[in-house]
């Protein structure tokens, strides 16, 4: 059998480990010959594919990034892309694809199973939004990032008796900034399924100075303040129609020191959040992912993504698991509350 592999989207902190995952099990267990495809759904459109051995996947547990890159290619956008992709599969007698991605990528995992593909996925994002897995790799390791920020960033706030904003990812799920903000102390956690009000900051904000504390203000990418709109990095879109987000952190350090008189900065954490070594929680995940995924191939249980459930790893259709994205839940929110201020 031959199965090919991709990476699609933004990149996460165990791509890699999936990757080896599946190639040490689908030659060690099955001797599958086993194929790379660079740049996400653009490998197999353009049928730009790479072996993959067991050398070449010796070293790379450990390494962030995605040794097959990755892009926000969608087929589906392209002319024919779908009939591109199976005749490069095709030609190139593939016949499964374990396709490693988010919403997006395995949105199109999704409609490719329904146009005859054969396609396993394996849910991966630092923003932890798919609804069908109780956890993505990728995650741990932002947060645990994001944490150790906002520590560093406490100590020269103290020295200085200033706000420090700290704006972490998430477009419309705050999973990092309720995490880090949790694990890092943080004063106000804002995030994109709750509007916040800027006088409620700032009332929590002096707060925190009138008890001779700096506040740390951690805030989603994509958190709104009543009444406003998104703040837009550019308006550009990507294939699967995203803008670019950004500038909300600065905005809301310059009102506070507006309001507040006091002085304030803001820090984004941006592409530093996805980079570098994946944590052993993450890695220990995207490992047993890339198992089971391994063995839904060799099941022929194609159309499923992997997930997982408490400590088990399931399988759930992938239909349903893009059906719709996973965000904060209110009383998730509610029970940081009792710390903000
Ligand atoms: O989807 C993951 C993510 O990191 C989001 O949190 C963020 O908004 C986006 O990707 C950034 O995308 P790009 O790498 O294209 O700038």
């Amino acid at each position: 059998m031959r199965v090919g592999l991709l990476t699609g989207g933004g990149d996460c902190p165990g791509l890699n480990a999936v990757i080896r995952a599946v190639v040490r099990k689908g030659i060690e267990d099955y001797d599958w010959d086993l194929v790379g495809f660079r740049n996400g759904w653009q490998g197999p459109m353009t049928g730009d594919s790479r072996p993959l051995g067991l050398d070449h996947v010796e070293d790379i547990l450990a390494r962030g990034g995605t040794i097959l890159g990755s892009s926000r290619t969608n087929p589906y956008k392209e002319n024919d892309g779908a009939g591109r992709i199976k005749s490069t599969l095709a030609e190139q007698g593939v016949d499964a694809l374990v396709a490693i991605g988010g919403e997006d990528t395995l949105g199109v995992a999704s409609r490719l199973t329904d146009d005859g593909v054969n396609v396993v996925g394996v849910p991966k994002t630092i923003d932890n939004d798919l609804d069908a897995t109780d956890y993505t790799f990728g995650f741990d390791t932002a947060v645990h990032i994001a944490t150790e920020a906002i520590d560093r960033l406490r100590t020269t706030a103290e020295s200085h008796h200033r706000a420090l904003v700290v704006e972490v990812m998430g477009r419309h799920a705050g999973w990092i900034a309720l995490h880090s903000g949790l694990a890092g102390g943080a004063n106000v956690i804002l995030v994109p399924e709750r509007e916040f009000s800027v006088e409620q900051v700032v009332e929590w904000v002096e707060r925190r100075f009138e008890r001779m504390y700096a506040p740390i203000i951690v805030v989603a990418e994509g958190a709104v303040p009543v009444g406003g709109a998104e703040l837009l990095h550019s308006g550009e879109r990507d294939a699967f129609g995203h803008v670019r987000l950004g500038g909300v952190g600065q905005w809301l350090a310059e009102e506070i020191a507006d309001r507040t008189g006091k002085e304030s900065r803001a820090v984004v954490l941006g592409h530093v959040q996805r980079g570098g070594t994946p944590t052993a929680y993450d890695r220990v995940l995207a490992t047993r992912f890339g198992l089971q995924a391994t063995q839904a191939v060799a099941d022929g249980d194609f159309g499923t993504m992997v997930a997982l459930r408490g400590t088990d790893i399931v399988r759930v259709r992938l239909s349903e698991a893009t059906a719709k994205i996973k965000t904060v839940p209110k009383d998730r929110y509610e029970e940081a509350q009792v710390f903000f201020g």
